[in-house]
């Protein structure tokens, strides 16, 4: 039977990632199918073990059950622990594995893909909730001099703060509201608030680009109002389409320990999009 894997999620069906893996298993040359799984709320174990019991490998798990993939979990990797969430697992000889790929997915495509370096960079991190909790281990393992953590709801950036203090290194790792952030300037500014689905973004105040800066959204496939400031004040901009294809690949990584080629694949989506 041909290895069977796919993305668990609520809503899934927009998801591009049966496409790119696909695309990974052309490449590669590997024998395996891969799916959308749609799952109710409060079904989110019992789908899993369905899928599993089924001869699945393995899944991608999205929003909004990433805490709960991380619950289900026999086996962890380090990342999944420190982000504290899983978006990936691995159905191994009885245990449940579980993984996580989005925060390392984003630092490749910003060092890689953009070839913005982050080691010595300022970087500001926008937003407190989950799609920055996951990838603050992997941006702090970057090392750069520093990184605020700007929310409109300041005690939930001081929780990740201190959540993430033991791995700041010398990193400065500090918080502010939005209205402190009057006057300063970053190398790197990275969205990681929801604002963009709903066509808003947290009030910035400019300059908050230095020359040259990189102005990240993690939502992809649209032109935010995040982008179209950071545009307008003079930054470089990208969206999150890379950071989803470089997740996808490490899953893909972790699953059939071969890395695919991510280039074609990021060029194949924006040429769709
Ligand atoms: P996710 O898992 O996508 O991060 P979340 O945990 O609900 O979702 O977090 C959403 C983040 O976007 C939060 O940091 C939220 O700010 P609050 O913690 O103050 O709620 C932020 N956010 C959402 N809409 C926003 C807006 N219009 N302006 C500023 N921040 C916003």
């Amino acid at each position: 039977m041909t290895d069977a894997y796919a993305v668990i999620g609520n809503p899934v069906a927009h998801s591009k990632s049966p496409q790119i893996h696909a695309a990974f298993a052309r490449e590669t040359g590997q024998a395996m199918v891969y799916t959308r799984l749609p799952c109710e709320l409060g079904k989110f174990a019992a789908t899993v073990r369905a899928f599993r019991d089924g001869g699945g490998r393995g899944l991608n798990v999205t929003v909004p059950f990433k805490h709960e993939a991380y619950a289900l979990c026999t086996q962890r990797s380090a990342r999944a622990e420190v982000a504290g969430a899983v978006n990936t697992l691995s159905f191994n000889n009885g245990e449940i594995v579980g993984d996580n790929t989005d925060g390392v997915g984003l630092t490749r495509d910003i060092t890689r893909n953009l070839r913005v370096g982050l080691r010595g960079a300022s970087v500001l991190l926008l937003g407190a909730g989950g799609a920055s909790f996951g990838v603050l281990g992997p941006l702090l393992a970057e090392a750069p001099a520093q990184l605020i953590i700007a929310n409109r709801t300041l005690g939930k950036a001081q929780a990740l703060a201190a959540r993430f203090a033991a791995q700041a290194g010398a990193c400065n790792l500090a918080v502010s509201g939005f209205a402190e952030l009057r006057g300063r300037q970053f190398s790197v500014v990275i969205n990681a608030t929801s604002a963009g689905l709903n066509d808003d973004m947290p009030p910035l105040p400019p300059p908050l680009f230095a020359p040259g800066a990189l102005a990240y959204d993690m939502v992809y496939g649209k032109d935010t109002p995040f982008l179209q400031f950071a545009q307008t004040h003079g930054a470089t901009v990208a969206d999150g389409l890379g950071m989803l294809v470089e997740q996808a690949a490490e899953s893909f990584f972790v699953w059939r320990g071969v890395r695919p080629g991510t280039a074609p694949v990021i060029a194949m989506l924006r040429a769709k999009a």
